[in-house]
């Protein structure tokens, strides 16, 4: 099996790289150096279409340890890390099919050449190996025992699926572990999104306005990191409860449209398509800078920008100067893809550590349950929540009580009262 990958030669670095990253991953590790006693995976063969990181390169280790044959290919045409992609190749002879900056076709093709290799088990970051595989490769289904999906936006594609009566396969959902989106989510995304912001741009936010839009786990880590740098921070949303909650925490809440006339820095983490669209851009002061931290570049309406758009040029890496007809200037960063994964690393290892954890475990529990779960959307096992939460604990140094006898049989109990 071939691989398609941008330079070989980078593999040194690469393999550096997933060793740093490694040190950050004490959960991922205990569980390689387990999978790579029990072989709870052999014989198995695992498709993985991620952002090939040193993060992900440390999941696809723990799964060969597992015995798993594994081929990885890209889950964004923007966030491969070619050294990382040598070093898969040289080090462990995985086929992986992913070059950065890699065009529609070619993204959609190293889909493709992983799903060649049959797999028993899918793992996705947004659902394209799944839907894939439903609209194209039928013929694999039956060998196909299960999949999982990392995140949010894969999972609402993956549910919609569900729902239509199309899915032909159980999924379970790991990005909707506790010990997934309570920490990746929100820390991982908060923090790598300004990563990626400030790699690209070097602005100083303090003082700055900063609009977040969107208030689920990201939006709320996004908004949490721009306050914390001194930002002022403007939440939009459309759901009531969850407009609700930024403003108790501090935020000022408001339409798209007020956000877009007074801020400087605007970023959608909503995983819905145009959160900013024309009326916005029409808008915007001059050199707002616009970028999106969801998993597809569809949130910000790049149709429209464009259309309003008379001289197009970038500035800096990441940074595409658009000047309008009107003479303003709006700085569109990645190409409006997901700004922390291309403008920076993604999501630290100490986090990354947590959500692999809960994928490694998961695709055991697929081996050895799988083959009984009916085609649908299922939760991580709270059992493997459980236990990554107190792996992370464990190699954090944080010990923590246990309930005596006496609070146990009180939970327990209904009689006692005031
Ligand atoms: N998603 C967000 N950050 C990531 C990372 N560092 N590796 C893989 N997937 C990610």
């Amino acid at each position: 099996m071939g691989s398609d990958i941008h330079d070989l030669s980078l593999a040194p670095q690469g393999w550096n790289r997933i060793r740093w990253a490694d040190g950050e991953m004490p959960v991922l590790r205990a569980i390689r150096e387990r999978f790579a006693r029990e072989r709870p995976l052999a014989g198995v063969r695992v498709a993985a279409c991620l952002h090939v990181t040193t993060e992900t390169a440390n999941l696809m280790r723990t799964l060969r340890d597992g015995g798993a044959a594994v081929a990885l290919c890209a889950s964004n045409p923007l966030s491969t890390q070619d050294d990382v992609a040598a070093a898969l190749v040289a080090e462990w002879h995985l086929p992986v099919f992913a070059r950065r900056g890699e065009d529609r076709d070619t993204y959609y093709r190293h889909i493709h050449q992983a799903l060649d290799t049959h797999p028993h088990l899918t793992m996705d970051d947004g659902a394209d190996l799944v839907s894939t595989i439903h609209n194209a490769r039928q013929e694999l289904l039956p060998e196909v025992i299960g999949g999982s999906e990392e995140t949010t936006t894969g999972v609402l594609r993956l549910r919609s699926m569900a729902r239509s009566g199309v899915l032909r396969y159980p999924i379970v959902a790991v990005n909707d572990a506790l010990t997934k989106h309570l920490f990746d989510n929100r820390y991982g995304t908060g923090q790598s999104t300004l990563d990626g912001l400030m790699r690209a741009t070097n602005l100083l936010l303090a003082g700055r306005t900063v609009t977040v839009a969107g208030y689920g786990n990201c939006g709320r880590g996004l908004a949490m990191r721009a306050r914390g740098m001194g930002a002022q921070v403007i939440v939009t949303e459309v759901d009531p409860v969850r407009a609700l909650e930024a403003h108790m925490d501090g935020y000022r809440v408001l339409p798209m449209l007020e956000a877009a006339r007074v801020s400087d820095v605007l970023i959608t983490v909503t995983g819905d398509t145009s959160v900013i669209r024309r009326e916005h851009f029409e808008v915007m002061k001059d050199r707002a800078i616009v970028a999106n931290a969801g998993h597809f570049d569809v949130e910000i309406d790049l149709a429209a920008l464009a259309d309003l758009v008379e001289e197009r040029q970038p500035v800096r890496p990441h940074v595409e100067e658009c000047r309008l007809r009107d003479g303003r200037r709006i700085y569109l960063l990645a190409e409006g893809r997901l700004l922390n994964l291309a403008a920076a690393e993604g999501h630290p290892a100490a986090v990354m550590d947590m959500s692999f954890a809960n994928q490694a475990l998961t695709v055991e529990y697929l081996v050895r349950r799988g083959r009984e779960l009916r085609p649908d959307v299922y939760p991580v096992p709270p059992a493997i929540d459980r236990q990554v939460a107190a792996l992370k604990l464990e190699a954090s140094g944080i010990t923590i009580d246990t309930l005596t006898p006496e609070q146990d049989r009180y939970l327990q109990s209904w009689q006692e009262g005031t």
